[in-house]
């Protein structure tokens, strides 16, 4: 047993999808939450420096808050980093690109498969790769849709534009008959309503969120890491980008206030200036 706390990390509010579920399915656990805010989007980044962004952000998790687990809760950066972290890391590293196609594959009536997801998540393959290694019989459609993550940090989840860009972005889907449709991006399911509305009534949305927390569940039981001491765990968040536009929007999508957020300042050249809502 171990009273360690989980790590977990993102670009910003998308992981937040993973955490719900998380906290859901063991409250027990101690879970530290990193948005990347100050340097979101990752998905339109080269991999390479997403990776960099990975590492750093792992770092930082064992080093100061010596987690027992990092869940990367987030497809650009799993697809980036998920080997080099577990080659790296004597701690378990966790994706949330497996768990997806899982809940997928076994969502889908017809066999047809779509994966939405950031440029960077597409253009890597590993959906296609971790469809295979499935063996699977399922036609994928793979399909990137640039811009939906800044709606979701701007807290724009249901207008009019997002429906818009939705509605051209998803055509190839529509036109290629999946029943089941992976939201392969932790920011999507927040755009659920939308998404949903413009795919129509038959087609099951995908998240990975619940799948990956069963995935933590079992390790933790596997390993012996589970947290020993009772009581509700405690969630804490940390972001590079505001504070207090985490603190506000993080716990509107959260549905849960997520208290205060410690502000982290990365070395590095990628520290852009933003403008916050
Ligand atoms: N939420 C992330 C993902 O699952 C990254 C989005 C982004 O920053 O572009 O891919």
């Amino acid at each position: 047993m171990d009273d360690r706390p989980i790590g977990m990390f993102d670009s910003g509010f998308g992981g937040l999808t993973v955490a719900r579920a998380l906290f859901d399915l063991l409250p027990g656990e101690d879970v530290v939450y990193v948005g990347d805010t100050g340097r979101y989007p990752y998905g339109p980044r080269p991999l390479d420096q997403v990776r960099e962004f990975a590492r750093q952000i792992s770092a930082f998790l064992v080093a100061e808050h010596d987690v027992k687990m990092v869940v990367i809760a987030c497809n650009t950066a799993a697809a980036a980093a998920l080997e080099l972290l577990r080659f790296e890391y004597d701690v378990p590293v966790v994706g949330v690109i497996d768990p997806g196609v899982r809940a997928a594959v076994s969502a889908t009536r017809n066999r047809r498969v779509g994966v939405v997801g950031t440029v960077g998540t597409i253009s890597s393959g590993a959906y296609q790769r971790a469809v295979r290694a499935l063996r699977s019989p399922v036609e994928l459609t793979c399909c990137a849709c640039p811009g939906f993550v800044e709606f979701v940090e701007r807290g724009e989840t249901e207008s009019e534009q997002v429906h818009v860009l939705a509605e051209r972005l998803l055509t190839p889907l529509r036109a290629a008959g999946v029943d089941a449709l992976l939201l392969g991006c932790t920011h999507y399911p927040f755009l659920a309503r939308t998404i949903g509305d413009v795919m129509g009534r038959d087609v099951v949305l995908v998240s990975s969120a619940d799948e990956t927390a069963f995935e933590v569940r079992s390790i933790l039981t596997d390993t012996g890491l589970g947290r020993r001491s009772e009581g509700k765990g405690c969630h804490r968040f940390a972001s590079s980008g505001d504070a207090l536009w985490f603190k506000e929007l993080g716990s509107r999508l959260l549905g849960l206030d997520v208290g205060e957020v410690e502000r982290l300042e990365w070395d590095g050249p990628y520290n852009e200036e933003r403008q916050w809502p």
